[in-house]
């Protein structure tokens, strides 16, 4: 960033350093997918094709780079092809640690997938003795923070530090955090990695992912990048520049929300459980408090009565869509169990909350009147 330029001016403008012959404010959006040689036969636009390189994905990838503190950036069709690419990257043939309650895409990738291919995987719980759990060829330790869908918090810092001591890089998934929230790269993490889907975007109407850090970290993922070919489609990578232009503003409103809702949950007689970082039961409440600049937009809370009680609540919301992902601007409620693979690892009476963009108080009122 700039001298005095701070996160949200970045983001603001994020992506507007098109000054092309029209004088466009926003940036323009090239979807061509090859480029034309000068007369010598170089490239003089620097581009050659587009799954190697296009000018607004490198708009994308320049401004996420920046806004994480990070030299480059690589960004993906999907979150998934970006958690993919950089396994791809930085495991052949070695061990990885995840957290015991990995998004449980990844777990199923790697249950599905990756052990085939001779990836050996440890779920650990970052809270306890996860060190005991490193092995002579353990290429990577992934730390996904708040988790989905118990909100617990890892302290980024001190497993950054641990890991690199052993010369083990630190990749953090801060898709719920948006780097307006935590910046895992000033903790010592190695790469940030995003579901650009959900925040970033912020409005619920793309597919993308992004893999963020120094140059040299990234250079094996870019690898990855341009010859796997799952690549971030230009229209996308215009779509997330748009979004991370009202980031701040959004985050703002979904984290006091949020705030809100998990203290009006947290003090009702039908709900047993509120999963908040905010709250001062939260087992990781002074953690978050050092590591993350607001609370977040994301909750859950347990009920009563299991699978068939929570499933009969969310029929009863009038503004809470069912519906899964989270961090556009609409609120969404979802039971995660039934949608996690056999077994689920979330509670049966457990329902996550993305808060949205609606006044807090319609949002209160709905929640009321369905637990009532
Ligand atoms: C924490 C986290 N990481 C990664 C992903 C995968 O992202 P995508 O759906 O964009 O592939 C998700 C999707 O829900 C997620 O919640």
């Amino acid at each position: 960033m700039a001298t005095g330029e701070r996160l949200e001016t970045l983001l603001a403008t994020a992506g507007c350093e098109a000054d092309g012959p029209s004088r466009d404010v926003t940036p323009p959006l090239h979807l061509s997918t090859t480029f034309e040689r000068g007369p010598d036969g170089d490239y003089p636009g620097g581009y050659v094709y587009s799954r190697e390189g296009n000018p607004t994905r490198a708009l994308l990838e320049r401004t996420l780079a920046k806004a994480e503190g990070g030299e480059a950036c690589a960004a993906f069709a999907s979150g998934m092809a970006a958690c993919n690419a950089l396994i791809t990257a930085v495991c052949p043939g070695g061990h990885l640690l995840v957290p015991h309650d990995v998004y449980h895409g990844l777990r199923h990738v790697i249950e599905t997938t990756w052990r085939e291919w001779g990836l050996r995987v440890t779920a650990v719980d970052y809270s306890g003795d996860w060190e005991e759990a490193i092995q002579p060829d353990t290429r990577l330790v992934w730390i996904e923070t708040p988790s989905n869908p118990l909100v617990q918090i890892t302290d980024i810092e001190a497993v950054s530090v641990a890991a690199r001591a052993r010369g083990i890089p630190t990749a953090v998934d801060s898709t719920w955090n948006t780097p307006l929230i935590t910046q895992p790269l000033a903790l010592g993490a190695t790469y940030v990695i995003h579901s650009a889907t959900k925040y970033l975007g912020g409005h619920s109407d793309l597919l993308g992912g992004a893999v963020v850090g120094s140059g040299t970290a990234v250079e094996s993922v870019y690898h990855v990048q341009k010859h796997g070919g799952a690549v971030m489609d230009p229209f996308s990578a215009w779509l997330v520049l748009r979004g991370m232009r009202s980031l701040p503003a959004r985050l703002r409103v979904q984290c006091a929300s949020a705030e809100a809702i998990a203290r009006f949950l947290d003090a009702h007689a039908m709900v047993q459980r509120v999963h908040y970082p905010s709250l001062e039961s939260h087992a990781g409440h002074a953690v978050a408090q050092r590591q993350m600049q607001m609370w977040g937009g994301m909750l859950s809370f347990e009920i009563d009565g299991g699978r068939s009680a929570a499933l009969a609540l969310t029929g009863k919301f009038r503004h809470f869509r069912r519906a899964t992902s989270l961090g556009g601007t609409e609120s969404l409620v979802e039971h995660r169990a039934s949608v996690e693979p056999e077994p689920p690892t979330s509670p049966e009476g457990l329902l996550r909350i993305s808060v949205g963009l609606e006044h807090v108080d319609d949002l209160l009122e709905d929640l009321g009147q369905a637990l009532s």
